[in-house]
């Protein structure tokens, strides 16, 4: 016998039943441990919510407003993102490996923005996905596009590739510039996302509606920010998103356009955690803004 070991029944507090806690993300309590921890590191356990930064939108569209580089304005945001959504390649070339939060890698691609951007194909191996330590993979759905059924099948496999090693997968919602952004589209690709294995799904907020495209998707969504807006009108539609269950924000132009981006950044955090109304936000930013004119890392002009 161990000379450690107690035989005091007290000790083993034979008494007291373990505790069985739900896991905080809708859709998710049954999944396994590693799934769960990767995506306690892209969601907060403590709001259930996330800030996600998009700067992945290179991967078709080059060197996009804000995103020119990366190393001086993005990287001095990353500290107050809850997960970073990006490419590989900017993440080995931009972003300091002593970044500890959630990954969410891109892992499809192919065609520019010269193309049929539905003509997609899955761009990673999961081998490399698991090198990188990625917190989950993330992959473009077009519903109603024209390689609807490739894109779906790019999800499936992914699906099947991060379940194997516990990497959630991100199904994107990508909405076609000829099609109708409304609550009806929404549930229809959000709803085929979940079905089809998605851990978590993004899609666009919509006015009219949005609270049934969340309530009808059985995992947690997240909504993109879409083109630049002012930024008291992203700050409202991040409000009214969460407001009507989303369970963040995966922002990226609203973040990185924005006149101050450290301070927009701030202010969408209040939002999404601790569910500052839309002038609070906005008064924020400004008070923000005003004390942080710049990106510490921007060269002076
Ligand atoms: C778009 O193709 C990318 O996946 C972006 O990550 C996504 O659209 C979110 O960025 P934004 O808020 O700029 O729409």
């Amino acid at each position: 016998m161990a000379d450690t070991e107690t035989a005091s029944a007290e000790s083993y507090k034979v008494n007291v039943p373990a505790p069985s806690r739900p896991f905080f993300l809708k859709g998710s309590d049954n999944l396994d441990w590693g799934m769960k921890n990767r995506l306690s590191n892209i969601f907060r356990p403590d709001s259930g919510r996330t800030v996600m930064l998009a700067f992945d939108h290179g991967y078709f569209l080059g060197p996009t407003t804000g995103l020119e580089r990366v190393d001086l304005d993005i990287v001095p945001l990353t500290p107050f993102a809850d997960t970073l959504m990006l490419t590989r390649g900017i993440l080995r070339s931009c972003i300091p490996p002593t970044y500890t939060r959630g990954i969410v890698l891109r892992a499809s691609g192919g065609p520019s923005i010269l193309k049929e951007l539905s003509d997609e194909q899955i761009a990673i191996s999961i081998d490399e996905a698991v090198r990188l330590n990625a917190a989950a993979l993330a992959v473009q759905v077009f519903i109603g596009g024209e390689r609807e059924t490739q894109s779906v099948h790019n999800m499936t496999r992914l699906v099947d590739m991060g379940n194997r090693h516990g990497i959630p997968t991100l199904g994107v919602t990508a909405v076609g510039t000829d099609m109708v952004r409304d609550a009806r589209y929404m549930r229809l690709a959000t709803r085929i996302c979940a079905e089809l294995g998605a851990s978590y799904v993004k899609t666009y907020y919509v006015e009219d509606g949005f609270d049934t495209v969340t309530a009808s998707c059985p995992v947690p969504i997240v909504i993109a920010g879409g083109k630049k807006l002012p930024e008291a009108d992203a700050l409202r539609l991040a409000h009214s998103a969460i407001q009507e269950g989303a369970a963040g924000v995966d922002m990226g132009r609203n973040i990185f356009q924005a006149e101050s981006p450290l301070a927009m950044i701030q202010a969408i955090r209040k939002v999404v955690h601790e569910d500052f109304k839309p002038h609070e936000a906005h008064q924020y930013y400004q008070t923000l803004k005003r004390e942080q004119p710049e990106s510490p890392a921007r060269p002076p002009v």
